[in-house]
């Protein structure tokens, strides 16, 4: 795997590309050798994405070359790109949620019966096939069921099984680990060194960066559109790529390390009592108290986002009873609970939060508005104030506050969606998976906002896949393993005693 012993089998130079006169990308390049793993990083808005949509034909370069294994070529749609060996899994996954597993990765190129039984697609062979591709992913799930019906870490496995099911020289997935858990990862990078021991050449984006190290071989940093640099991983260590992404060196995060002191006598502001919905989540206690994090700790599908649910009324608890303030509550739906002082960011932002068309100003403020009722409505210049104080506080990267937010990168949609349900000033936010897709920097400063909201008398239920976030801000970790609580760790605990308590042996 030495790059100096092979030729490039992708290569981009002088990259251009801008949008409405804002450059995007400038003077970008890109080498990618057969059979390596290759970590394009850069913080939120730095232009990964968009390079990677340019070398697929999603958009057109405003400028530049590339080289197919020597040969110049230009896709000029995401399938010629594919027919050109160049198989991608784009950030925002586009499934058809309400099609089968298997009609999801072939959809577009079923293989079919022969002139006799008139080029019919063969169903027997479709599903077969998709069998074989989501157990060599190590999925073990029906594929003729629908997609819907699986939780959005399997829907990403799905996505990448469709790309890799394709003869293909390069794989280029955009941030494919966002929304799995550590096995699941691990998994994923299985495939992927097979891949490469294939011979592919894999482009990786990621926010983790103890990912890039586990299996990238080299690594391309841009910052603000531009090319900084290309190392191998062993060359470039965690604070010297930081620093290259970051243009300066990252703050100690020590700074923040503790959680704030909260009044340990403070009555419970949410108390849940037996709470459970069958077939979702087992009767469960769960206190919560102004000025307390909560973390919720527990692997993928273990019922952490069910709960978030339940608390906030979009789903009914069928046993066990919610106390707000000591006062019984049953929400039939989330309004309710928003008038209880409850916000939650919920986990899927594409389905659940953003409104692509609508403005960033828009979308900060429709949390909002919708507590404030259809009475009194938030003028346009009130939006915009709100929308500027957030833009500013959580550092999201836009040309102003009324670019449509479907402009904005993933990191920043993200952030905004934070920033929607902070708006509300809420008395209890729920967060589901909060940092996901968000740059190193962007983290430390979610992490700081809660710590400092919750100094100010907000509750917070913190829910992270990434342990290290979780020990770092909650005051109590309440464990979740197959949609049960099994267990309560105190604040300072460490990633080790929550990973043991998830991995107890099962009652
Ligand atoms: N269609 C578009 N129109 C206008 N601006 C766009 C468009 N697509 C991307 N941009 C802008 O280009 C810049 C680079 O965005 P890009 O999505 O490539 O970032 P990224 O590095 O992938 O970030 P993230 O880590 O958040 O996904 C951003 O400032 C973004 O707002
Ligand atoms: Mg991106």
């Amino acid at each position: 795997m030495n790059p100096a012993d092979a030729a490039p089998v992708l290569e981009l130079a002088g990259i251009h590309k801008q949008f409405a006169g804002i450059p995007a990308l400038q003077d970008v390049r890109l080498r990618l050798y057969p059979g390596e793993i290759h970590a394009l990083m850069g913080q939120n808005g730095a232009g990964k994405s968009t390079l990677i949509k340019v070398l697929t034909g999603v958009l057109e370069a405003s400028g530049g070359q590339m080289q197919l294994a020597g040969e110049p070529v230009w896709p000029d749609s995401p399938l010629a790109a594919q027919r050109l060996g160049i198989s991608t899994v784009y950030q925002e996954v586009n499934l058809c949620p309400n099609l089968s597993v298997a009609e999801n990765i072939f959809a577009g190129r079923y293989p079919r019966y022969g002139l006799a039984q008139g080029f019919r697609i063969d169903w027997g062979t479709v599903n077969r096939r998709a069998r074989e591709l989501v157990a060599r992913m190590g999925l073990d799930i029906d594929v003729t069921r629908l997609l819907s019906s699986y939780p959005v870490a399997v829907q990403q496995l799905v996505a990448i099984a469709r790309a890799i099911g394709i003869e293909s020289k390069v794989l280029i997935l955009d941030e494919p680990t966002s929304s799995l858990d550590d096995d699941e990862v691990q998994k994923l990078f299985e495939v992927l060194r097979r891949l490469r021991g294939e011979g592919l050449a894999i482009v990786f984006v990621t926010h983790f960066l103890n990912q890039v190290y586990a299996v990238s071989d080299r690594i391309t940093v841009l910052r603000n559109g531009t090319w900084v640099g290309e190392w191998r991983a062993s060359e470039l260590g965690p604070q010297a790529l930081i620093a290259a992404m970051l243009g300066r060196e990252l703050a100690a995060q020590s700074t923040a390390a503790a959680p704030p002191e909260f009044d340990d006598a403070a009555p419970a502001l949410l108390l849940a009592e037996g709470l459970g919905q069958a077939g979702q989540l087992q009767p469960m206690d769960l206190r919560v108290r102004a000025g307390e994090v909560v973390g919720l700790a527990g692997l993928l599908g273990s019922g952490r986002t069910e709960l978030a649910r339940l608390l906030f009324g979009l789903e009914t608890p069928d046993r066990g009873m919610l106390r707000i303030d000591g006062e019984t509550v049953a929400f039939s739906n989330p309004a309710e609970a928003i008038r209880h002082g409850l916000a939650l960011c919920p986990e899927e932002r594409k389905t659940d939060g953003i409104v692509a068309e609508l403005s960033v100003r828009e979308n900060i403020a429709l949390a909002l508005q919708a507590r404030m009722g259809m009475r009194r409505f938030l003028s346009r210049a009130e939006q915009t104030v709100l929308a500027e104080r957030f833009v500013q506080a959580m550092g999201i990267k836009t040309v102003s506050v009324d670019t449509p937010i479907g402009l904005l990168s993933g990191g920043n949609q993200q952030k905004a969606m934070i920033a929607r349900w902070l708006a509300t000033e809420p008395r209890l936010l729920i967060l589901d998976e909060p940092t996901r897709g968000v740059d190193v920097a962007a983290k430390q400063e979610i992490m700081e906002q809660i710590l400092r909201l919750a100094k100010a008398g907000m509750a917070v239920i913190f829910i992270s896949s990434e342990m290290s976030e979780v020990v770092r801000v909650a005051h109590r970790i309440v464990v979740l393993r197959d949609r049960r609580k099994v267990g309560e760790l105190p604040a300072g605990s460490s990633e080790d005693a929550v990973y043991e308590l998830i991995a107890a042996e099962h009652v």
